[in-house]
């Protein structure tokens, strides 16, 4: 299937996407406070990137600020860093947090789902945090497909993003966020959680991990192995070894 026959058919809107998180100061007080368990997810991450013994390249799909990349990869044998995201507002803050990995950076503005195909290498690592669910069900089984031409032989894809419990429909899913988030986002007024329900219940299209699963084995990828999940069962940090 092409590119723009996928796209043709889809219900996501990127522009709204781009134009909320180019509103990055409410992002990052979500983040500041925890409430998308970046913390717990960054120690899970940096022990599974313990493993990594040699130099590697690595891929920052939805980069955003790249605070939490640029935070795991700090002081590793890191080849090269490249990020790509729809925010020019987000990737203006990126500059700052990468430019102490001292190594080849490279930051690129726009849609990964199209930008994909066009770079010219593989990587070792792939890291999709929190911003494969704006896609469709149809553009991710796509972009399963593309992930797995730009993983380098041996190379792994990591994701961290909301996932459905097994049977739950994404309504159910969207109105058990929004009860959580307005009951415990203390830290955040009223309007501010109101625009991230907004945010979410707009533009977000998590999917069982089984649905993730079996997209990711028909693109040549092994089945997950969960390395995080959060206690509210919203999250997880999922790694899929190239086959
Ligand atoms: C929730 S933030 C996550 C940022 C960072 N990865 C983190 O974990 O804190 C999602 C990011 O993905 C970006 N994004 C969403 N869909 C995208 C797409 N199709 N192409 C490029 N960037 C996208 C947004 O602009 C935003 O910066």
């Amino acid at each position: 299937m092409e590119i723009q026959e996928v796209i043709s058919g889809s219900e996501r809107d990127a522009s709204s996407v781009r134009d909320f998180f180019n509103g990055w100061t409410l992002y990052r007080r979500i983040v500041d406070n925890d409430y998308l368990y970046h913390r717990s997810v960054g120690e899970v991450f940096s022990r599974w990137l313990d493993r990594m013994d040699g130099p590697f390249s690595f891929l920052d799909l939805g980069c955003g600020d790249a605070e939490f990349s640029s935070g795991i990869l700090s002081g590793r044998p890191l080849r090269s860093y490249t990020g790509i995201d729809l925010s020019p507002v987000a990737l203006e803050l990126a500059h700052q947090n990468i430019a102490s990995l001292g190594v080849p950076c490279n930051l690129i503005v726009g849609d990964f789902l199209l930008s994909l195909s066009a770079l010219p290498e593989k990587y070792d690592l792939i890291y999709i945090g929190l911003s494969l669910h704006h896609l469709s069900r149809q553009e991710k089984e796509f972009f399963f497909g593309e992930l797995r031409r730009k993983v380098s032989p041996g190379g792994s894809l990591l994701i961290f993003d909301p996932v459905l419990t097994p049977g739950e429909a994404r309504a159910s899913y969207l109105g058990r966020w929004s009860d959580h988030a307005q009951w415990s986002w203390k830290a955040l007024t009223v309007e501010e959680v109101a625009g991230a329900v907004q945010h979410v219940t707009t533009s977000d299209f998590p999917e069982e991990l089984s649905t993730l699963n079996r997209m990711a084995l028909a693109a040549g990828f092994h089945s997950a192995e969960v390395l995080f999940m959060d206690r509210t069962d919203f999250y997880a940090l999922m790694a899929f070894q190239a086959a």
